[in-house]
């Protein structure tokens, strides 16, 4: 699995053109693309990065990619991330790994999102993975209960459990909030999903990526297939 989410990440690589600015995603599969980035630096290659994580930051920064802020620079060129699904429409669930708000942040902030990913992801519907709603700590039961409304009006219902760390402590983000898992199954309409869960006001952000990605590379044993957005 792991040499098939370098496969997708090299493939993505080929995007990279000299004075790119780049959005550095998070996670297993987006860790080899900035190893494989930091190679190219390594060879003369001039990018700057934007980490959405302080784990791809720290990672970045061992890996000699320099990084700026989006405080320093008004856009990017483009956004290499993994995703924990992804649908026909692009549409992803991401967060698995607790970095979504500031995913989220780069990928909007990008001209263009490529998505890398071993082909698991790849689903024909959305929810099969629980989806992350990162919360505001404050008013959390009351947050739950809006959220609970959001899934009734998009026809979806399921548990849900505030996330964990491995030492049974509550999973903190990087921002300081923490995060909601819901198990869902099926996201029939996810956009709509995404536009209810968006307005609740101790919602900071979801799992939900819509219409951000335009290109996934899907690596699987039958070799690398990329999918552009319709
Ligand atoms: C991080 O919060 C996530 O959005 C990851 O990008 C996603 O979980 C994919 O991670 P892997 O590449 O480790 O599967």
């Amino acid at each position: 699995m792991d040499a098939l989410k370098r496969q997708a990440a090299a493939r993505a690589l080929e995007h990279v053109q000299d004075g790119m600015k780049l959005g550095l995603g998070t996670g297993s599969t987006a860790k080899h693309f900035v190893e494989l980035l930091g190679e190219k630096v390594a060879k003369g290659m001039r990018v700057i990065g934007v980490p959405t994580s302080e784990a791809t930051r720290a990672q970045a920064q061992a890996c000699g990619v320099p990084l700026t802020t989006l405080d320093e620079i008004d856009h990017l060129d483009l956004t290499v991330d993994g995703a924990d699904e992804c649908d026909g429409a692009l549409n992803l669930i991401k967060g698995g790994g607790g970095a979504l708000l500031r995913e989220k942040i780069v990928a909007a902030a990008s001209d263009r999102m490529i998505v890398i990913a071993d082909d698991t992801k790849w689903v024909d519907v959305l929810g099969r993975f629980p989806l992350p709603v990162e919360v505001i700590p404050f008013g959390l039961a009351a947050t739950q209960r809006a959220i609970v409304s959001a899934f009734a009006q998009s026809g979806v219902s399921g548990q849900m459990e505030v996330r964990k760390a491995k030492d049974g402590h509550v999973f903190v983000t990087d921002g300081g909030h923490w995060i909601v898992d819901a198990h869902l199954g099926k996201i029939p309409d996810a956009p709509r999903l995404a536009g209810l869960l968006s307005v609740i006001p101790g919602v900071v952000e979801h799992g939900l990526f819509i219409g951000l990605a335009r290109t996934a590379v899907l690596a699987g044993a039958q070799g690398i297939r990329v999918v552009e957005r319709r």
